[in-house]
């Protein structure tokens, strides 16, 4: 069995699903449901003895000791955190409660389990941190890819946490020889992912006559990857990674926003045109820019490759079409998310922004 922290998140829960297809391990999946949060992502799982959801925050340590004690996991794989950048720049607290405390906590919980196993078993167990490639920071345009010994650069509230808690599993590695495996990972895409985030955004705004805010002049790079390819990188890092390396995974996809956000206008052309026939690039505006906005982003993931033998399925043609199918045939998952709070952060984050043009 597993434990998985913040699966019923975006990426924990293609985790869950895809690690569910694919063996009968059982998954415990301790998350707090915040606004992030979804159980219809794990609606398909509904009556599976396989899945046991627990609500509950990382930070409760006595609640983590408990699972750990009555399940007995042979390996934590940590993905709850706050997640989005805008949010971070509103209200930072949050993400170093979480990203930083929970972090710390869920170790302390971990090492207490861990330290008493049996030899066998502490060989055996696995706590795999599932970070990102922003703790990097920016690179110029000619700068070369991240690579895992890249400085440590985070700009943004939410970078920042998320560095510190790669720090503090560095450091439980290497001060207490917990078997750590951390993986930095670029700007994932694909199924359930909430709204907030540029590509599903940018699918429901077009979809819905909005309007499709750019920030700053669009050429800020992300290197992207699908969802399930990441899911499929953290599998192999937590079967075969070293103890106490750190793995970047990504896909080789760098591009510019105004790209993307052409791309998916193009798709939605395509697959589902505007009753009025025209493009849904009409909808784009430019808004004035995230403050301290990363250029570049870009992974080197040429390690994972040559140690473990992961590259990735997906193109980015085939994984963006995939994306944008998977909307058009989602329309309710989006509904029951566009609540009153989602109105609410789109109102706040985007109100002030004003438009360019
Ligand atoms: P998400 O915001 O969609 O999901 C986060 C999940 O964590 C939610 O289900 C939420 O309820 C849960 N959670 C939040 N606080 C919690 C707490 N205190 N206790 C228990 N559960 C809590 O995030 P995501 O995009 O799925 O990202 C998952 C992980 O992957 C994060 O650690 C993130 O930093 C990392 N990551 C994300 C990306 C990306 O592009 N989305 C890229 C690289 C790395
Ligand atoms: P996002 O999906 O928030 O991921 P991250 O900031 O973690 O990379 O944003 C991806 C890129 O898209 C980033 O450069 C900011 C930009 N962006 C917009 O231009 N408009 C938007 O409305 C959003 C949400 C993002």
């Amino acid at each position: 069995m597993i434990l998985v922290t913040g699966g019923a998140g975006f990426i924990g829960s293609n985790f869950v699903l895809d690690w569910l297809a694919q063996s009968d391990e059982p998954v415990i999946n301790l998350d707090k449901l915040t606004y992030a949060g979804n159980l219809e992502n794990l609606a398909s799982l509904q009556g599976d003895s396989r899945h046991i959801f627990v609500q509950g925050d990382i930070n409760d340590r006595a609640l983590v000791e408990s699972l750990l004690a009555q399940h007995t996991p042979r390996a934590i794989v940590h993905f709850a955190a706050e997640s989005h950048v805008d949010r971070s720049i509103h209200g930072p607290e949050d993400f170093v409660i979480t990203n930083v405390n929970g972090t710390f906590h869920l170790l302390e919980a971990a090492r207490g389990y861990w330290s008493a196993l049996s030899p066998a078993e502490k060989d055996a167990f696995r706590f795999l941190h599932v970070s990102t490639d922003e703790v990097y920071g920016s690179l110029g345009p000619n700068d070369p890819a991240f690579t895992e010994t890249t400085p440590y650069a985070p700009n943004s509230p939410y970078s920042a946490s998320k560095a510190a808690s790669d720090h503090l599993v560095r450091a439980y590695h290497h001060t207490y020889g917990m078997p750590t495996l951390t993986t930095n990972c670029s700007n994932n895409y694909g199924p359930y992912q909430f709204p907030e985030k540029l590509i599903p955004l940018m699918i429901h705004n077009a979809l819905t006559g909005k309007p499709l805010p750019i920030y700053g002049d669009g050429m800020n790079v992300r290197d992207w990857l699908y969802v399930s390819d990441h899911c499929s990188g953290i599998r192999e890092v937590l079967g075969k990674g070293k103890l106490g390396e750190t793995y970047n995974i990504g896909g080789w996809n760098e591009k510019p926003n105004l790209e993307i956000v052409h791309t998916l206008c193009d798709l939605l052309d395509e697959l589902q045109p505007r009753a009025d026939k025209q493009s849904y690039r009409s909808q784009i505006t430019y808004v004035t820019d995230r403050p301290g906005h990363d250029r570049r982003y870009a992974i080197d993931a040429r390690k994972i490759e040559r140690e473990l033998g992961w590259r990735p399925a997906e193109t980015f043609d085939t994984g963006i079409r995939k994306t944008v199918q998977w909307y058009l045939q989602h329309g309710e998952w989006v509904e029951h998310i566009v609540n009153g709070s989602y109105r609410q952060w789109v109102e706040k984050q985007y109100r002030g922004l004003g438009t360019q043009d």
